[in-house]
């Protein structure tokens, strides 16, 4: 691929409109906008055009059989993408469109396999964020939109995070700084008898379960190895650290810290450079050379938010290993384990 400037156009404030007409009329023609969404920034393409896919998979040097899921700004196009709505489905988006759900469907003849990686269903969104939502319906298409990282690196979570994977290789940016959520979206599985949740997210299991009156599954194939994946991203190499990372994990705080403590110490005789992702309940706790907080416990969205932006800034710090407290719940605690353990390539110590 050639190397071509990357445009950063501002979107934060509401005087944007030439910024989300530009960028409208490069989806149009078949080329790739990294926008912000209420989750992670997206690296969109028309999902109409098997070109624009070759164009994602290719910028983000993704393997071509994992799907990608289509983003649209109104709730009429969903009749073009999906076969049929199933009455939970159709329930899921009137609950929390537009929002952090990705609802699976089965896919239209107009949805081209090259977007879905040659599956029968189809993954759908409506995300929040204002900018996306202008830039959707100014597009009139649908937009396929990976997290707009390099494959294998933290999704981006600040245009700086896209610029630094994709510069050169993408048109346009759509800078609407820092996301909200933090983590991607909650993906949840309606082609099968039950829901399935397929990645955990900000709309829980208990949310959703509201919400459709029914019960709804948690897929627990994100972390074994030996079954056929649902969702075809579950098999690929997650995003591990260029420094070691393990888990420490207990009930008790203390304890943990305590651990920590001792680990950190026999590294750093050992001649070690050492990280620890803290909290701000326990970041003046620690002796390490690096000590970032991720975000406040009682506030666990803060946690999300964060989450990406460090273990990005780890990376810049060359630390030789990294320890992490861990968050055990089953709210935004589920979102933030599920991709703290596939960092750690699942190594992890309980106290
Ligand atoms: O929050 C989000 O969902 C972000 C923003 C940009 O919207 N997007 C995102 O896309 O996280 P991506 O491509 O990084 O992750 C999509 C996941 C992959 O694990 C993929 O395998 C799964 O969705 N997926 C897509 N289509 C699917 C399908 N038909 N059946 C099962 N899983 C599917
Ligand atoms: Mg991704």
């Amino acid at each position: 691929m050639g190397f071509m400037k990357t445009i950063v156009r501002n979107v934060e404030n509401k005087d944007n409109k030439e910024a989300i007409r530009e960028a409208a009329g490069l989806l149009r023609e078949g080329k790739l906008v990294a926008f912000p969404t209420e989750t992670v920034y997206g690296l969109g393409g028309s999902g109409w055009m098997e070109e624009a896919a070759s164009r994602i998979y290719e910028a983000k040097g993704r393997p071509s059989d994992n799907p990608l899921i289509l983003h649209i700004g109104s709730m009429e196009m969903i009749d073009e993408i999906a076969s049929c709505v199933p009455g939970p489905a159709k329930k899921a988006m009137d609950a929390f469109w537009p929002g952090p759900l990705t609802v699976i469907l089965p896919k239209s003849d107009k949805v081209p396999y090259r977007v879905t990686g040659g599956l029968d269903s189809v993954a759908v969104r409506m995300p929040s964020h204002p900018a996306a939502l202008a830039l959707l319906r100014e597009a009139g298409v649908p937009v396929a939109a990976p997290s707009a990282n390099t494959s294998g690196r933290p999704s981006p979570t600040k245009a700086e995070h896209v610029v630094e994977d994709l510069d050169g290789k993408i048109p346009m940016v759509l800078d609407g700084g820092k996301v909200e959520v933090g983590v991607e979206s909650t993906i949840v599985d309606f082609t099968g008898e039950v829901p399935v949740i397929l990645r955990p997210g900000k709309i829980t299991k208990d949310e959703l379960e509201k919400a459709l009156s029914t019960e709804v599954l948690m897929s627990t194939l994100s972390v074994k190895e030996d079954t056929v994946p649902r969702a075809p991203g579950m098999k690929y190499k997650h995003y591990a650290p260029k420094a070691q990372l393990v888990l420490i994990l207990g009930e008790d705080r203390e304890k943990v810290a305590e651990e920590i403590t001792k680990r950190v110490r026999d590294c750093r005789e050992q001649g070690m450079k050492t990280g620890v992702i803290a909290t701000e309940e326990t970041m003046g706790g620690y002796d390490a050379d690096e000590v970032i907080s991720v975000g406040s416990r009682s506030h666990m969205e803060t946690v999300t938010a964060n989450l990406y932006d460090v273990l990005r800034e780890f990376d810049h710090r060359d630390v030789d290993v990294i320890f992490s407290e861990g968050f055990e719940g089953e709210e935004y605690e589920e979102a933030v384990m599920n991709r703290l353990v596939k960092a750690a390539g699942h190594q992890m110590i309980r106290v």
